[in-house]
This record gives C-alpha cells, sequence and structure tokens, in this order.
C-alpha cells in the first residue's frame, strides 16, 4: 500500500494547475445514461472515483472513449472523454460497485427516467457519517416511482407512461438528491419543482450540461430549481467546473507553510465563503486573471471559528483542512461541523502531529501552537488525510502519511503538484 513521506518546513512558491471537479465530474458522466448520443466532457480529472465510475458505467452499457490527455507546459492535464450509451444493458448496480463509491448510487435517477426500473444497492454505511438515502425515495416516490428495498437493493419502477413532474421540497438540502431530481425530472412528463434544493457549484455545473443536451431547467444555483421534462435528450459537449475543495485546500496548505502561489484555472467565486475564512486568518487571497494568489506568512496565522453549512456556506469538504490551519494559529479557534455527523477522524491524526483538539459534540475546540511535529500518521477519508499532508508540510520534520489511496480518490498528483512549489512530499511504493 503506497504512503506519502512529507518533510515539513518549506514555503511553498509557484503555480499549482487546478483539476477539474471530482463532484462534478461524477454526476456529469452519470448523466451520460440519459441519451443514446454521445456526451462529451472534458477537463476530466484522473482519480481513482472518476476510474471506478468508468467501470460501473461500463456495466449498465456505457461506451467510453478516452483521447486527448492533454499534457500542457505548466504541468497539467486534462482529459475529455466520450460517454455514449445506445442502449442501457442492465438496469442492476450491484452492490460490489455502489459500496465503493456512493455517488454510484445516483444512476438511479437517469435508470428510472429512461428505462422505466432500476435496481441500486443501497450505498451502506460510510466512514464520514451514516448517510440515509431518504431523500431519494421520496423525491422520487412524489415523480410517480414506486421504490421498494428488497434484500439490500431499492427497486424502482416509473409508472407506466414514465415519471410524471411533481412539486417536492427537500426536508433538508442534498447534493445527491438534488442531481438525482433535476436528472430524473428532465425526462418526466411536465413540470417539477424542487424546493430547498441544493445550491452548490456542482448542481449548477450539472443543470447547464442537462441544458446543453436539450433538457428546460431554471433555477440552479437558488433553493428553486424548475424542470420542464422533455421527451428525450440529446448528446452534447461540456467542461467540467474547477474544483473548489482541491482550490482551497491548497489555498489553506499555503496559509499554513508560508509562501506566494498562484492556483491557476479555478475560479474565486466558487468557494468565496473559504476564501473569506482564510483571509481572516492573515493570508492575503487576490484573484488573478484566470486565477487565484495565496500570499501566506505561515507563523502569524490568526484564529477564525468557522461553521460547515451547505453552499454558499463553509463546506463540509474543506473542514479538516482549515482545522489543519488552525492548529498553527495564535490562539483559540472553533470549528463546528453541521453537514455530517462523525466527519472529526482527523482530529486524533492530528494530535499526533502535537495539535490540540477538544472536542465536544459537533465542534471542536483548537488551541493553536507555533510546533508541530512531524510523525506517522492515517488517512481515514479523503478530506481527513489531505489535512494530515497539509500538516505535514508545516511540521518540523518527517510526516510518513499511510493508506493515501483516500487521498488518490480525490486530489490528482498530489505530490506533483506540491513538490514544485518547493515541498518535500514523495509517495513510497511499497
Ligand atoms: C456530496 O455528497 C459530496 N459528494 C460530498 O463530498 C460532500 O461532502 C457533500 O455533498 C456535502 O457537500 C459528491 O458530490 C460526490 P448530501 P452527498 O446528500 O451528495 C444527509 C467528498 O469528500 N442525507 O448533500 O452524498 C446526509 O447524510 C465528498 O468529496 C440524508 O439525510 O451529500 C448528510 O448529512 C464526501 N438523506 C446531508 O444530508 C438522504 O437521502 C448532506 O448530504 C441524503 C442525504
Amino acid at each position: 500500500m503506497d504512503r506519502i513521506r512529507i518533510v515539513g518546513g518549506n514555503e511553498l512558491k509557484g503555480v499549482i494547475p487546478i483539476s477539474g471537479a471530482k463532484n462534478a465530474a461524477l454526476p456529469l458522466m452519470i448523466a451520460s445514461l440519459l441519451t443514446s448520443d454521445t456526451l462529451t466532457l472534458e477537463n476530466v480529472p484522473h482519480l481513482a472515483d472518476v476510474e471506478l465510475l468508468l467501470r460501473i458505467l461500463g456495466n449498465h452499457g456505457v461506451d467510453v472513449s478516452v483521447n486527448g490527455r492533454r499534457e500542457h507546459q505548466d504541468g497539467s492535464y486534462a482529459r475529455t472523454i466520450h460517454f455514449t450509451c445506445r442502449t442501457v444493458a442492465d438496469t442492476t448496480a450491484p452492490y460490489e460497485l455502489v459500496s465503493k463509491m456512493r455517488a454510484s448510487f445516483w444512476v438511479i435517477g437517469p435508470l428510472l427516467a429512461r428505462e422505466g426500473k432500476a435496481r441500486v444497492s443501497l450505498p451502506g454505511g460510510c466512514a464520514i457519517g451514516t448517510r440515509p438515502v431518504d431523500l431519494f425515495i421520496e423525491g422520487l416516490q412524489a415523480l410517480g416511482a414506486e421504490m421498494e428495498i428488497d434484500g439490500g437493493y431499492i427497486n424502482a419502477t416509473a409508472p407506466k407512461g414514465g415519471l410524471i413532474g411533481a412539486t417536492y421540497n427537500f426536508p433538508k438540502v442534498s447534493v445527491g438528491a438534488t442531481h438525482v431530481m433535476m436528472m430524473a425530472a428532465s425526462l418526466a412528463r411536465g413540470t417539477t419543482v424542487i424546493g430547498n434544493a441544493a445550491r452548490e457549484p456542482e448542481v449548477v455545473d450539472l443543470a447547464n450540461c442537462l441544458n446543453a443536451m436539450g433538457a428546460k431547467i431554471s433555477g440552479a444555483g437558488t433553493s428553486t430549481i424548475t424542470i420542464e421534462g422533455v421527451p428525450s435528450l440529446s448528446g452534447a459537449r461540456h467542461r467540467v467546473l474547477p474544483d473548489r475543495i482541491e482550490t482551497g485546500t491548497y489555498a489553506m496548505a499555503v496559509a499554513m507553510t508560508g509562501g506566494d502561489v498562484t492556483l491557476q484555472g479555478t475560479d474565486a467565486s466558487l468557494l468565496d465563503t473559504a476564501l473569506e475564512a482564510i483571509r481572516r486568518a492573515g493570508a492575503e487571497v487576490t484573484e488573478t486573471p484566470g486565477g487565484i494568489r495565496v500570499v501566506g506568512y505561515g507563523s502569524e496565522i490568526r484564529p477564525v471559528d468557522i461553521v460547515t453549512e451547505p453552499f454558499p456556506g463553509f463546506p463540509t469538504d474543506l473542514q479538516a483542512q482549515f482545522m489543519g490551519l488552525m492548529t498553527r494559529a495564535n490562539g483559540v479557534s472553533h470549528v463546528t461541523e453541521t453537514i455530517f455527523e462523525n466527519r472529526f477522524m482527523h482530529v486524533q491524526e492530528l494530535a499526533r502531529l502535537g495539535a490540540k483538539i477538544t472536542l465536544s459534540g459537533q465542534t471542536a475546540r483548537i488551541e493553536g501552537t507555533r510546533r508541530l511535529r512531524g510523525a506517522p500518521v492515517m488517512a481515514t477519508d479523503l478530506r481527513a488525510s489531505v489535512s494530515l499532508v497539509i500538516a505535514g508540510l508545516a511540521a518540523e520534520g518527517e510526516t510518513m502519511v499511510s493508506r493515501v489511496y483516500h487521498l488518490d480518490r480525490g486530489f490528482e498528483r498530489l505530490e506533483e503538484k506540491l513538490t514544485r512549489c518547493g515541498a518535500v512530499v514523495e509517495r513510497i511504493s511499497d
């Protein structure tokens, strides 16, 4: 199993190209199930989750052709992938695949809308919380589907003639359930209005792509999304938006180690709240043409309290990294997690580097310390593991992060991007 060795203490200086967003690429890829034409996605990141979803889609009959892995001079590369699902080969998404990645459950929307039926394994528990699927079930039931749980699977069946547009208000904001409702309602008869919809940029990206495919969606990015159903969707070409979580992660790394880095190919408006928190912590964050420049001062970090919230609030996917930053602040800060009930597994590992964190319910109290010291630590989930990497960059001496397959799910060429900016980071394959 690969490990990552970090020798901390260097400032970061240079340019980091930001990849296409994992959490936009996944639903966009799943949207290819809605049409028999070719959907072409540009700027698809090369990540373990993307590769797994390619396999899952292949199982449903999606023909995939990857081309144009373009190596740019700045070291970035982005793939263009063509997806064609002439006919759906299988409407079952098996446990072996769905249990590996929760987002693969989302195939339920397009399969049900296009084929009138889907049998999809329940995703099961997950390291960061229980993550139920009740909102998907209720939402699709509102469109007329029959939803039955049988042997760990959901059997979903559309009424004769297809799903029927309806008004449905989510009792809780869910990114995945919003994606699924938009995809399913695009092929429903009549108009669907989704209330309390997720407003994340990835929802807007999916809506834009679906509209390019012929869907009639308005209001994405607000809490109310209206979808006028159409009989069929066509192919389209769409560029995956930049990864705001990768952007925020590297911005926090620079704020923590000190240095001067331009994050290229990203957009500050995707993560205003997180950038504001980084500014309050003392780093300079400015927009540049085509990116963001971050100047950090390392030892002069101010304590800042944050609370995770659905977009446009502070993203839960940056909570662990921000806590890493706060471990070196000049004072006490508080980090409150409101989205997932068990997303504090990085606390114990950060403590191994010398961080002083106490947990009380959903709030962590962090007493900043000037010195973190390198240690062996273990990655527990995707965002938790990258918080250990950035803390390791700011720690004295060597940090060895094991179980880095978690990182490979969501960070493209992390070691390379950091090394180019002067960090000492290497992958050790045993
Ligand atoms: C998406 O997950 C992201 N994943 C997550 O990123 C992200 O943390 C999360 O949104 C919140 O922003 C992808 O986009 C692939 P939710 P999702 O449904 O859609 C509860 C990462 O690290 N809920 O918005 O699965 C749920 O338990 C990942 O890249 C229900 O109660 O999240 C949670 O408490 C991790 N019932 C809350 O809603 C349901 O039926 C928000 O979850 C569905 C969700």
